[in-house]
């Protein structure tokens, strides 16, 4: 019991520098503008008022509030206010799927293979948010990745009906046998519309659905084909691969947009630190949590307890807690 009390203080205290250090910030400074922006309320309106979004936005805040670990609950208010008020939506449901043009994807498909039996691979660096043994491979195509980004643009401005800065077109990763990918949202500043464009998978891969959360409050388990894109709202609707994946390799590449009208003039980092409350660390006795016990990794999200660290992986799978959402 000393030993975590003391734990706490000094994981506080750390945090208190931390923030002072990178943001400029004292936590005085912050609930200032906590309050000017919010005054008393909590929580503000949900964006989007969706009952199913509430309730699984509710949800998540009471799993923030009882994590333990002081930086680990800061660093999952960050994510949870992004995604729960402060990120506007673009789209109803936040995500969508279509095929992408069929001879871009047979172009990269001929790349992407050609490149895998000469050779032409390298590690990807370590990523948090990814597990497995084997990391991932890498294939470096610039003048491929380009052509994504350009080509796509198009359908990804009609996907959101609105005008798209480009950011990045992040690829070709190769996830290798038993990789998964944590739950997780994207940057705040940057990665707001969003794609993953699966190219191609070896022969011996088994299906490895990625997970992802609509603003209706559903959770949807989607299986990629070769070719498909799935546009998402990625800084707002919590996706990953919790489950692991088996065969040889997977590859997609991600691209990344932002709107031009006016993003960038707001700090929307800022934004996230300034709509956390004063309260956030409040600490909930053990005998008072009715969630399903919640880890934050960097940015990414685990429930350890439940099958593949995730509620809802598969229908039939149920951990403790599940029904406990109230
Ligand atoms: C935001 O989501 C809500 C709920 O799905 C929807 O009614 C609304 O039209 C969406 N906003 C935009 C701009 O699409
Ligand atoms: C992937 O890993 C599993 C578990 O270790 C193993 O049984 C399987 O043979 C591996 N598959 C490939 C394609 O390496």
């Amino acid at each position: 019991m000393m030993v975590d009390s003391m734990y706490s203080k000094l994981a506080l205290i750390f945090l208190g520098l931390l923030l002072a250090a990178v943001h400029g910030m004292t936590e005085t400074h912050r609930v200032e503008e906590h309050l000017k922006r919010y005054g008393g309320d909590w929580p503000p309106e949900y964006i989007p008022n969706t009952p199913g979004w509430k309730r699984q936005m509710d949800k998540r805040f009471k799993q923030v509030l009882e994590m333990d670990n002081r930086h680990k609950k800061y660093d999952g208010w960050m994510q949870t206010v992004n995604m729960a008020f402060l990120a506007p939506n673009f789209t109803e449901y936040g995500m969508g799927l279509v095929r992408a043009p069929e001879d871009l994807t047979l172009t990269l498909q001929h790349e992407i293979r050609t490149a895998i039996k000469d050779g032409k691979t390298r590690k990807e660096h370590s990523i948090d948010a990814i597990g497995g043994p084997n990391g991932c491979d890498f294939v470096d195509r610039p003048d491929l990745t380009q052509r994504v980004v350009t080509e796509l643009q198009p359908y990804t401005e009609a996907w959101v009906g609105m005008p798209l800065h480009p950011v990045l077109a992040y690829g070709f990763r190769l996830y290798l046998n038993e990789s998964d990918l944590n739950m997780h949202v994207d940057k705040a500043q940057t990665h707001i519309i969003s794609m993953i464009y699966h190219i191609d998978r070896s022969e011996d891969s088994q299906p490895w659905p990625v997970l992802i959360e609509d603003f209706k409050g559903n959770t949807h388990e989607i299986e990629l084909q070769p070719g498909d894109i799935l546009f998402y709202e990625s800084s707002k609707c919590l996706h990953g691969r919790p489950s692991k994946y088996y065969g040889s390799w997977y590859t997609s590449v991600f691209v990344h947009y932002y709107p031009t009208n006016g993003w960038m003039d707001t700090d929307h980092n800022m934004e996230c630190h300034y709509a956390i409350p004063p309260w956030w660390d409040t600490e909930v006795p053990p005998q008072d949590k009715t969630q399903e016990p919640l880890d934050i990794l960097g940015t990414s999200f685990k429930e350890h307890n439940c099958p593949n660290e995730w509620h809802r992986t598969r229908p039939s799978d149920a951990c403790p807690k599940e029904n406990d959402a109230g």
